[in-house]
């Protein structure tokens, strides 16, 4: 038996971004969120840098990239445009993700079986600079193997559909979704990829998701921005920390 590997939390900074826009001034400064959570014991900063730059925004990237000591996951859609962002700041990571302006957050996963080409274009030259590759997608087979395929270093799986099930309570189709994500992730890790998931994740859905052995790195914004409000960023995350210790503790002998 092998030692389950730890879970890393990442934490996504959107939305501090997002109430900052909403009266066009400086504040609140999502890289303050950014140190803030690396004070608190997170392990990455994740911001998406979209092409509507709805939230964060260019300036935020570089101070990000500069000012924080954490690993940065930067998610952009697969473009040229961006591909040159992340070029100059080099994160950690770059998460490609699809994206359409009439979204409210990201929908499904990337494409990989039909964009392999174009993603191919984007990815290289950042490979070659050292950066890692990650690929947003549903928890499907066929997309893993292209992803595989086509050299990212990481797939992020995509945890809405569960979240959404979870939400609706719909007991079946939360057990279906949770089969299918640990089906993928047993085959993105069978292939060599390193293995993330995040979308939607609460305090009550991420313990399915944490039991994952192969799955070592959580990225979660929406809900632990939001119950920073209430009660405080630090307490937020060492909550939601509780979570993932309980569902990770919940790992027995298949790891
Ligand atoms: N992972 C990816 C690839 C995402 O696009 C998002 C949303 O920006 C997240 C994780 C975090 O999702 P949420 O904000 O719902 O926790």
């Amino acid at each position: 038996m092998t030692q389950t590997q730890a879970l890393r939390l990442g934490v996504n900074i959107d939305h501090v971004a997002t109430l900052r826009n909403a009266r066009g001034g400086d504040l609140p400064d999502p890289v303050r969120a950014a140190a803030l959570a690396a004070q608190c014991g997170a392990d990455g900063i994740t911001a998406h840098l979209r092409e509507d730059r709805r939230h964060i925004r260019d300036g935020d990237i570089e101070r990000l990239a500069r000012e924080i000591d954490l690993p940065l996951n930067m998610e952009m859609a697969a473009t040229e445009e961006m591909r040159d962002i992340a070029l100059k700041h080099r994160p950690n990571a770059c998460c490609l993700v699809p994206e359409s302006r009439e979204e409210v957050t990201t929908e499904g996963g990337l494409n990989v079986v039909g964009e392999a080409a174009a993603l191919g274009e984007i990815i290289a030259p950042l490979k070659a600079q050292n950066v890692r590759i990650s690929l947003f997608i549903d928890p499907e087979p066929d997309q893993i193997a292209e992803s595989a395929a086509l050299g990212a270093d990481i797939v992020e799986l995509h945890t809405g559909t569960y979240c959404h099930a979870h939400a609706d309570e719909d007991t079946q189709r939360v057990q279906a979704e949770i089969a299918r994500l640990q089906a993928a992730a047993i085959s993105a890790a069978q292939a060599g990829l390193e293995v993330h998931a995040g979308h939607g994740l609460c305090f009550e859905t991420v313990g399915a998701v944490a039991a994952m052995p192969e799955i070592v790195e959580l990225n979660i914004g929406h809900f632990l921005i939001g119950a920073s409000v209430f009660s405080g960023m630090p307490e937020a995350i060492a909550e939601m920390r509780r979570c993932m210790q309980a569902g990770r503790s919940a790992i027995g002998g298949r790891s």
